[in-house]
């Protein structure tokens, strides 16, 4: 206990749940003190030397006097690692069986004693230590990983080996990922801990880790781009150190990223190519984005703290009296009764499907908080009891059901790991779609359990199914979000099967997008805790998950009417736009801040629903290219060192480029360009890339530009579709991909490919067939 944590305890102990909280507390320590295998005394070890190898397809086996390594590249060029012969499943985050593996890519000798796996895309070359090399086609290391290190209890039935493994990139490496980082995008020196926790308040840039973490990094270096990906749902940390370019005498130090690991396999892949093709492949090997419903791509409205239906109906008449478009509106924990989840506090809310309806008849949907944790005792918990042999319920060592306190009081922890289990919890979303709901939000599933001391989350000694491999919550722990959303996802597709479910979640793990999205979290109300949001956006979307957004405004506190604008500006061009806000914090709608401000955030919202159609079309993409809708402005240029370091500025698609204002008081800001022509949207003054320009930013507007041969499709002001094409340079063509949803179904519509080039002194836009496209509207001339 630091004395955070004390000073935490004591003030706990004057409530009666701050009691009991404690009581869970200590049962949790109790627990973990009979049902932890103490591990006693460690041996170390490392691989030791090549003595043999043996031809797999894909690669091979190469057998060291301590251990073995399986290495196999597949179709498509992914390689595979592992260490003590770990195969690469069952797994929580790779699809089905994974990649076949390539055919062609076979073991042979390398220089040295070592062996390596050629294939088309990477070459993977083993040294007779077993250090791991990934090189480049042309022969550049990407990635080399040192020989790992173990260290096993003397006595096996103390549980398995901790491990250890440090690689290294290039000097000029830069990383990002390890899933929602409020001090990224770069992650910069320092250690960072693969557990997923609730930090227990609103959190800034200096809080690590939050909710949602997985072992994913994305390295980016002149020599090339790749991701790596260990797949281990265990606790540990990642140590990362940028390296040094030792000016001109060729004395470089490498970037280096080691791994220390508290068990579990030491199994890794990793996908080399630029941004888009490792993205593409990631979404290949660990599943395809979901796309949301085309409603869940406007602008949403949420509360913590929506006293009643009548305050629900005040909020949503206050938007559309002001012409202020709202497509959702979220129901937080107070909706419940005794903040129990599937119920409804029907005092408050006394005709909810009525309710739901009325707003569907005004185009505003209804989402739904779901928490896992499950009240000891009542109707939710008996029929939970029924489940399977053993009960639906995460149990101890000892075989009792593990207790923690939550919002309803002392509860009860489906165990999601569990098919059995999932297939009843996503039965229980009848309930939900019959009040109404057409959305659903999972919150508090890193699991948490208030604690005044210790983790808030359950003991580790707990008991997971872990889908009949039987484990503890050291492994599953990390998967208990992944797996609750799978339950959720599959079980809506069950109840609705021509509708794309609408889900996303505060914690979740590698592969989580294929079940939705995720957003924020209790970001502090502070310009920090802005910088974080766009953070974790864009760090979110370079591990695979490109579904999210903050709480607009902060979760905890009042922003000023410019924090909260600048906020709503920079949402309004993010995958996930919804406010939200706290019990204790002040109103997030636009007219409590003042006149002036809800001028400009009826402008950033009209432009939002203005580009919808192009959030579609993001949307689809992700699905089929893996591609995030945010993406780091050297995405096209990995090269390009000085958007390398560029934190405060994204691209959205391939069209537009947004620079928030992230610093209070400015009105103006340093743009830095890719190369080309971009266009301001605003004035339509054109700027020549790759440098700096700056620009205005006035209250009411964010920068954005828009790329030039650029077309994307938008909402006419009839309310129809439309396209907008902004003109390539003189001499130089242009054009885009337009996705239209096809309905709320899993069904996609067509990907309609537009060319945009020069006709003598017009621009002309092109379909597939070589046809003029009439009534574009063209800008930038
Ligand atoms: C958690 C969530 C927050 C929610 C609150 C009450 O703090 O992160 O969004 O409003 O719980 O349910």
């Amino acid at each position: 206990m630091d004395g955070r944590d004390l000073v935490r305890a004591v003030k706990d102990l004057g409530t009666e749940r701050g009691r009991r909280a404690w009581r869970s507390a200590w049962r949790h320590r109790r627990a973990d003190a009979v049902g932890l295998p103490r591990r006693g005394a460690e041996r170390a070890r490392v691989p030791g030397l090549l003595t043999g190898t043996e031809a797999r397809p894909g690669g091979g086996v190469l057998r060291f006097a301590r251990s073995e390594l399986v290495v196999r590249v597949a179709v498509g060029g992914a390689v595979f690692w592992g260490w003590d012969g770990a195969p690469p499943t069952p797994s929580y985050a790779v699809v089905g069986t994974g990649p076949d593996p390539d055919p062609r890519a076979v073991l042979e000798p390398d220089t040295g004693g070592g062996w390596r796996v050629v294939s088309e895309r990477v070459t993977v070359a083993v040294s007779r230590h077993g250090a791991v090399e990934v090189r480049t086609p042309g022969g550049t290391v990407l990635r080399r990983e040192l020989p790992p290190r173990w260290w096993e209890p003397v006595d096996p039935a103390r549980g398995g080996a901790r491990w250890s493994q440090r690689g290294e990139v290039p000097a000029d490496a830069r990383f990002f990922g390890l899933g929602g980082r409020a001090a990224g995008p770069r992650l910069r020196d320092g250690t960072y801990r693969l557990w997923n926790t609730d930090p227990g308040g609103a959190f800034g840039p200096g809080t690590d880790p939050l909710y949602l973490t997985m072992p994913v990094q994305l390295v980016v270096a002149d020599a090339g781009t790749h991701l790596v990906f260990h797949d281990n749902s265990w606790d540990g940390r990642v140590v990362l150190r940028e390296g040094e370019e030792g000016a001109g005498s060729g004395a470089d130090r490498p970037g280096s990223s080691e791994l220390r690991m508290d068990g579990g396999p030491l199994r890794c892949w990793v996908l080399v190519g630029t941004p888009a093709r490792v993205l593409q492949g990631w979404a290949g090997l660990t599943g395809a984005p979901a796309v949301p419903p085309e409603w869940a791509l406007g602008y949403q409205h949420a509360r913590w703290g929506f006293g009643s239906a009548a305050e629900v109906r005040r909020v949503v008449d206050g938007y559309a009296s002001r012409g202020l478009a709202l497509s959702a509106v979220h129901l937080d924990i107070d909706h419940y009764d005794g903040h129990r989840a599937f119920t409804v506090d029907r005092e408050r809310f006394p005709d909810l499907p009525e309710l739901a309806l009325e707003l569907r008849r005004k185009d505003v949907h209804l989402v739904s908080i779901i928490d896992p944790a499950v009240k000891a005792g009542d109707a939710l918990h008996a029929s939970g009891l029924s489940v399977g042999a053993g009960g639906a319920f995460v149990r101890d060592a000892r075989g009792r059901e593990v207790r923690g306190e939550v919002w309803p009081g002392e509860c009860a922890y489906p165990d999601f790991t569990d098919p059995a289990v999932r297939e009843w919890w996503g039965g229980l979303y009848e309930e939900r779609l019959a009040q109404g709901f057409a959305g659903f939000w999972h919150d508090m599933n890193e699991p948490v359990s208030f604690a005044p001391f210790g983790d808030t989350t359950l003991p580790r000694s707990a008991r997971h199914s872990m889908d009949g491999a039987g484990g503890d919550h050291r492994s599953g722990h990390n998967v208990y979000a992944l797996t609750m959303a799978r339950a959720g996802w599959e079980g809506l597709l069950r109840l609705r099967p021509a509708e794309r479910p609408f889900l996303f979640s505060r914690s979740g793990w590698a592969g989580m997008q294929r079940y939705g999205g995720t957003w924020s979290g209790d970001v502090e109300s502070s310009w920090d805790g802005l910088r974080a949001s766009l953070a974790l956006v864009l760090g979110l979307g370079l591990c695979g998950v490109p579904y999210s957004g903050p709480d607009v405004g902060g979760f905890g506190g009042s922003p000023s009417p410019e924090l909260y604008l600048r906020w709503l500006q920079l949402g309004a061009y993010l995958p996930l736009f919804r406010t939200h806000s706290a019990l204790w914090a002040g109103q997030r709608e636009p007219w409590e801040f003042g006149p002036e401000t809800e001028r400009a955030a009826r402008a950033a919202l009209a432009e939002r629903d203005r580009l919808r159609p192009y959030f579609v079309t993001l949307a689809h993409l992700a699905r089929r290219t893996g591609a995030p809708y945010v993406r780091p402005l050297w995405w096209g240029a990995p090269e390009d060192r000085a958007l390398r370091d560029c934190e405060d500025a994204f691209l959205l698609g391939d069209a537009l480029l947004v620079a928030p204002v992230l610093e209070c008081g400015a009105d103006r800001r340093a743009v830095r360009l890719p190369r080309g022509r971009w266009y301001d949207t605003a004035t339509g003054a054109a700027h020549e890339g790759p440098g700096q320009v700056l620009l205005d930013a006035p209250r009411g507007r964010i920068p954005v530009l828009a790329r030039a041969g650029a077309l994307l499709p938008v909402r006419s002001p009839g309310g129809g579709a439309a396209l907008e094409v902004w003109a390539p340079a003189r001499g130089r063509t242009g054009g885009g991909v337009v996705i239209r949803d096809a309905g709320p179904g899993p069904a996609a519509g067509e990907a309609e490919r537009y060319a945009v080039r020069w006709d003598g002194d017009r621009v002309l836009v092109e379909d597939e067939a070589g046809e003029a496209v009439p009534g574009v509207r063209v800008r930038g001339l």
